[in-house]
Parts: structure tokens; sequence; C-alpha cells
């Protein structure tokens, strides 16, 4: 009676083992077959009732059958954790042999490549870079520029004032007197680049904020030839060598003799069209032998000491150089544009 009724449960047992599919269900299973009040501990309590001879036979099959049992279930419990994990292998497979995705590389910006440019070559002529501040002082803005306070040429250079004393520099040339100030008495010939900003309507071709190259010399018996030969070679370096050149009298307060130079328009060889505004010629720098208030505001005598200075920007150059027609361009950090260079 008893073997009977193990061998009915072992086999309801497997049969329902056999159909459990997750683990939650198997601790079910356990707990209905082999818990102490489960299925197989009430038939056990029977084999008390049974004849004595009897016992140790039904006992042994009892037990097997409960060893059988837990095995079955380790090996379920196995099967459906490795079933689990498959299923989670399968959902995160990816496919190895798919090209890879490069990593997007960055370059430097066009006033950059076109600052590194200008260095190059002012480099090869012997010139030191150094760089001053971007919040300067009107005192070195214009004071010691040889622009006093309330002073006309002032209004050359559209200023954005921090407040009483302090501004946004104009140009790179108030970098002069620092440069001047900190080398004395020795000779200088340095390049001053950095950002320049103006209070000024943003147009095709200005914007508030650009870079400027500063250029200056000073020694003994520095002359205008010499300003004029470093300057021809920059340019013919920049442009081309077939560049033409020439000098204009200009003014501004901080040199004396003044002058701009001007190129041969390279989109039309001097024939005349938009950009060179049909003259054939297009500025590209202010220059000049520093005045002597400016030497002196350095701490350089003027009667030992000569010297020359000249400054030009940076995105019009390259402007030109790439035919690009709006500077606004240049900082809407639009990178279609910006990939091109
Ligand atoms: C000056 O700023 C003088 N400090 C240059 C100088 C230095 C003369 C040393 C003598 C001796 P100017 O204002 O012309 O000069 O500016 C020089 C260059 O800066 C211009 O030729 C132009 O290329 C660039 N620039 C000026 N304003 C703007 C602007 N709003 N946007 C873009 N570039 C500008």
């Amino acid at each position: 009676m008893l073997r009977e009724e193990l061998a009915t449960l072992r086999e309801e047992a497997l049969a329902r083992l056999g159909e459990i599919a997750d683990t939650g269900a198997l601790e079910a299973w356990r707990v209905e077959y082999l818990g102490r009040r489960g299925k197989l501990t009430q038939v056990l309590r029977g084999i008390g009732r049974l004849p004595p001879e009897e016992r140790p036979a039904v006992g042994r099959l009892a037990n097997a059958l409960k060893e059988e049992l837990e095995a079955a279930l380790a090996t379920r419990q196995a099967r459906l954790e490795a079933e689990a994990v498959n299923r989670a292998l399968l959902e995160e497979r990816l496919d190895v042999t798919l090209p890879g995705r490069p990593p997007e590389v960055g370059h430097l910006h066009l006033s950059t490549q076109t600052l590194r440019k200008m260095y190059a070559i002012f480099a090869e002529m012997g010139f030191q870079i150094v760089e001053g501040p971007e919040v300067e002082t009107d005192e070195y803005n214009f004071q010691l520029l040889n622009m006093p306070p309330h002073h006309p040429a002032r209004d050359m250079w559209s200023t954005f004032y921090i407040d009483e004393t302090r501004l946004l520099r104009t140009h790179t040339s108030p970098g002069q007197i620092r440069v001047m100030r900190e080398f004395r008495p020795e000779p200088i010939r340095v390049i001053l680049p950095g950002k320049c900003y103006r209070y000024e309507a943003v147009t095709a071709r200005s914007e508030f904020m650009f870079h400027q190259v500063e250029g200056l010399a000073i020694g003994h018996h520095i002359t205008m030839a010499d300003l004029k030969g470093v300057l021809i070679a920059f340019a013919r370096k920049m442009y081309g060598e077939e560049r033409q050149v020439r000098f204009r009298c200009s003014h501004f307060p901080f040199t004396e003799p003044s002058v701009e130079l001007d190129i041969d328009c390279i989109l039309c060889g001097g024939e005349g069209c938009r950009v060179c505004k049909y003259s054939g010629w297009v500025e590209i720098l202010g220059a000049g032998m520093v005045h002597p208030v400016v030497l002196e505001n350095g701490g350089y005598d003027p009667s030992v000491f000569s010297g020359f200075a000249f400054g030009f920007g940076v995105e019009r150059p390259a402007m030109m150089l790439h035919r690009i027609d709006d500077i606004r361009l240049f900082f809407a950090n639009d990178l279609r544009f910006l990939q091109q260079f």
C-alpha cells in the first residue's frame, strides 16, 4: 500500500517538477514535496503503522525517493539558472563583426591655425611671443600710448569699460608698454598676440571680439627701413611671394610717423572686386616708428633708443586667404563651417 503511494508520489512530483519554468515555483515545489509538512513526510509518517518486518524495506525506499527528488530538484534548478543566463546573453547579443564607431577628433580653430602660421613667420625673423592681459587699465590701453583722458583719438577705439579705470583691451598695443617695462633696458623683438574687444556693431567685416597680433622692436639705430623690411617679408610669406605691397601715410597717436600697409587683392590680383571695394588693394595692418613719448613711458630714453611697432588682425587675413565672406562665422560655433579648415 505504502509502496504504491510512494510510486504515485514519485511520478506526480517528477512530472510537476518537469513543468516548472521559474525558480519561485521551484521553491513552492520543494515545500510541497520535501518540506517538513510536505507530501513525502506525510507518507513517511505512515511507516510506523506498518508491520515491523516491512518497515526497513519501505524506509529505504522512502529515503531513496527523498534523495532522488532532492537530486532532481538540484538538476532542475541548475537547468533553469543556465537558461536564464542564456536568455540574458541572447538579449545583449552584439555583432562583433560590425565596424567600430571612430571617436570624433577635434582640430584647431581657424583663428588658432592662422595665429600659428603668423608665429612661425615671425619666429624665423627672431621675434619672441609674449602675452598681455585681456582686462587692461585705461592707463595702459590709452594714456601711456600717448592718449590722455579726453584725447579725441580715443574715438578710434569704441571701448567696453568695466569701471572707471578698467576696460577690455581694444587692441594689443598696451602690451608694448608692458614689454618695455619688463625688458628694459635690453633690445626688444617681440610679437604680442591676443583677443581684443570693441563696442562696435557686428557686421560681416567686424566682430566685437577678434584677435590681433602686435609687433614691437626696440634697439639702437632701428629705422623705418627695418620696419618696411620686416613687414614686406611677412606679407610675402603670409600671402604669397608674388604679392605687391604699398605703404600709405596714416595716423596713430603712439607711432610717428605712422603707416598702413596694403597688399594687392589676392582675390582679383589687383583688378578690382567687391572685397577690395574695386580699388585693387586691401589694408592688412597699421604700423609706425614708436613715438618718443611711448618710449619714455616704457622706460627707454628716446635719444638713445628707437623702435618700430605694428598691429594687425587675424580673422580678416584668414578671410582673405580662405575666401570667407562673413567674420561672424568664426565664432558662431557651427561645425559645418569650422570643419572645412
Ligand atoms: C590698431 O588697433 C592699432 N593698435 C594697430 C597699430 C599697432 C598701429 C602698432 C601702429 C602700431 P586698427 O584699429 O586699425 O589699429 O586695428 C588693426 C586691425 O585689427 C585691423 O586692420 C583689423 O584687421 C583688425 N580689426 C579691427 N577692428 C576689428 C573688428 N571689429 N573685427 C575684426 N577685426 C578687427
